[in-house]
Formats: C-alpha cells, structure tokens, sequence
C-alpha cells in the first residue's frame, strides 16, 4: 500500500498485514495493518516503524516522500514488537538525532534490542516537543496497554498518533474510517477493544477524562492498527467510555461445549427461557466460535451463562481454554449461572460455579445438572433457569 497523506505534510507510511491469524491468542481472520507516521517539516519526524518482517513496505512509503536519511527524530510510542520491530534496521539506515519515547519505553527498548547507545530522549506526560511550525505535546497512556505506552498530539494539525488505542486489526485497502462500512468497523474495534484493553479498563477511562481536558478536540485518531478515524472521532470515544464504563446491555452469551449433545440441548432450552421480554440470547458452541469472537459479544452482554459436560470428573478443554481466557481479560459486574450433563461424576456445575467466582461473576442460580441425556422435564427446568436468568438480566437495568 502506497503513503496517503492525512492533512499537508503528514503522511502514513506503514505496512498492511494481509496474512496476520493470530496475535497472541486473538484470531485477527481479517488480518492488520501496523500503522506509521511520518510529519515533513523543519523537523522530519517518524512516528512508530512497523513490525520486523515488514521493513521493506515502511522503508519505500517513506522513500516517496523524502529520503530516510533526512528524518530527525524517531518518535517510538510504544515498544511492543509490531511497533519496533524495524527499529534496528530505521536507526541503522537513519542515524536520528533523537529517539523519543517514555522512561519506560527506554527500558522496554533496551531490553528488546540491548541497544543503550542509541540517541534516547525520554518525554513524560504533558511534555511538548517544538519542531518549528509544529508543536508535538506528548501524553501518557501507561498500561493501555504497556507501562512505556504514550500518545504524541500534534497541536496544529489536531492528528492524534494514539497507537494501539482506537485500533482495529483489520487489513484494508482503505485508510479512512469513512471508506469502510462502519458497522463492520465497530465490530472490529469492539473486538480489539475487549481483547486488548479490558484488563486496564481504568487506566482507559483515565485517558479519556485526558482527552476531554485537551485545549483541543483531536480532529483524527491516528491508530496505529486499522482505519484512521475522521468522520467517527465522537463516536469511537463515546464508544470507549461506554466499554471501558463496562455498561452492558439486556442481553446473555450462552457458552458450552457438548460431548453427545446433551449440553447443547440444556443451551438451547435456557436460551429459550431467557429470550422474551426484551432480552437478547446468543448461544456459542465452543467447537465453533474463536475465543476472542466470544469475548467481542461478552463486551456488552449483562449475563454470561457456562455450560459443559463432565470429562474425567473435570470440564471439556475448550472450555477450560475460554475460562482462562476470560479471567484474564477481567469482565466486571455480571451475572452468571452453569449447567451441564454427567454420567457418574457429577462434578462439571460445581466446577463451572468456581469458574464464575473466580472471574467475580455474580452467581445468580445455583445451577442444573443432568444425568446422560435430558427427559422433557428437565429440559422444562433449563427453561426454568433461563427464565430467572432473564428476570434478574431486568432486574439490573440500570435506571
Ligand atoms: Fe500494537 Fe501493543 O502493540
């Protein structure tokens, strides 16, 4: 993909990743993109490099606007690997007169290439950088979604270069979030956010009091992943103080995971009890759906419902996988509930209930378990289940 320029003489300059599957546990189908920077001015400045691999498309987007050579400073906003993996090769072919990025992106980059003589200049938060006619004010993001992480506003032009915040892996063509079609790109960015910056929902809404204070409304959100927002500013930050708020709406995810379709009939019938009133169920078979899909519809939903059979007085992997998963994205105020079928061992709920509190989801039924394959009675008490569930869904609505 060819450099596009965002407003005079700023440019993007990164790499699309086509083939991107998987980013540490979170399936990217729709592949990324690793977003740089490059401002032209007094002062060349390049925002972020790209992952190793990808050197050669950020090396030639830069090449069309000016040479390498003639770049000043190197901004690094954030030190994971798709952001600095190039760096070693830009420093060798550049020879900046600065590296600019946080204290602890000085450690984190230190650590990732052992290079203590590179040309470091650390900015803390509220800091301004003067190239000339452009201010560059820089703004700490710590843990959204590393310790070094930062955001660099240039004043001027309104472009906010906010990494990996408001990002989307999501490989396109197109580099405005006007091109694309935004019901797919709130997908995307809902997936990130869950996926990314759910643990820190704290630090997130931190950010975003920063931003408000700003003496100016950003005019772009130059991402560092997927599309730059122009047209969607408001909503993308309504967006994320809704999420990282975790406000949830009247609605329940039925995960599970079946061994001869038991479970899966106990799924369908407790869906069936929770979807009336305004209440909206969706189920997902773990043999089929992507963890981090799961956690995308976890985002916004009030009750989240656990089901597994019994396998070796344990629960099914899959099953184990997701819980692990989730813990450590931390979703906060929900309710929960289990279920599942057994043989000999009736072992799956009460290992399920411990499972909810671990993840400090309210436990709100005790739970069902059933022998071998479910009787019309008790599928008429997993309805039972679903229709509490449902009551209790209303119940916390928020007034
Ligand atoms: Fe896109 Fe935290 O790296």
């Amino acid at each position: 993909m060819q450099a596009v320029e965002l407003k005079k003489d700023i440019y993007w300059v990164g790499a699309v990743d086509w083939d991107l599957r998987d980013f540490h546990g979170y399936s990217t189908e729709n592949g990324s993109s690793h977003n740089a920077y490059l401002l032209r001015g007094e002062k060349n400045v390049l925002f972020d490099t790209v992952k190793a691999s990808m050197s050669s498309s950020l090396i030639q987007n830069i090449r069309r606007i000016i040479e390498p050579e003639k770049i000043d400073y190197i901004i690094s906003n954030h030190s994971e690997m798709d952001h600095t993996g190039a760096l070693p090769e830009i420093l060798d072919l550049v020879k900046p007169e600065k590296l600019i990025c946080t204290a602890e992106g000085q450690k984190a980059i230190v650590a990732h290439f052992h290079r203590e003589d590179w040309p470091f200049e650390i900015v803390k938060d509220g800091d301004t950088l003067d190239i000339g006619s452009k201010t560059i004010q820089f703004l700490g993001t710590p843990m959204l979604h590393w310790p070094d992480s930062m955001a660099s506003y240039i004043l001027e032009d309104k472009i906010l270069m906010c990494n990996d915040i408001f990002g989307q892996h999501w490989a396109t063509s197109e580099r405005f979030d006007d091109e694309v079609d935004h019901g797919e790109l709130f997908w995307q960015s809902a997936k990130y956010f869950v996926n990314i910056f759910n643990p820190t929902c704290g630090a997130a809404r931190k950010f975003l009091a920063k931003l408000e204070s700003l003496e100016s409304t950003p005019e772009m959100l130059a991402v560092d992943h997927g599309l730059i927002w122009r047209s969607g500013v408001r909503k993308i930050i309504d967006a994320y103080r809704r999420w990282s708020n975790q406000e949830t709406k009247p609605s329940a995810v039925i995960i599970y995971d079946t061994m001869w379709e038991s479970t899966s009939k106990m799924a369908q019938a407790i869906g069936r009890g929770i979807a009336a009133e305004g209440v909206s169920v969706k189920l997902f078979d773990l043999r089929l759906n992507h963890r981090s899909d799961i956690m995308t519809h976890v985002l916004e939903s009030r009750a989240i419902i656990l089901g597994s059979p019994v396998l070796n007085k344990g629960i099914l992997p899959k099953m184990a996988d997701m819980l692990t998963y989730m813990k450590a994205l931390k979703p906060t105020g929900r309710i929960g509930a289990a279920f599942g079928s057994y043989g000999w061992a009736d072992t799956s709920v009460k290992q399920l209930n411990a499972w909810l509190e671990d993840i400090k989801i309210e436990i709100v039924d005790p739970g069902i378990s059933v022998r071998y394959v479910p009787t019309d009675d008790d599928i008429a008490r997993c309805v039972e289940v679903g229709e509490r569930i449902r009551k209790t869904i209303l119940d916390r609505q928020p007034s």
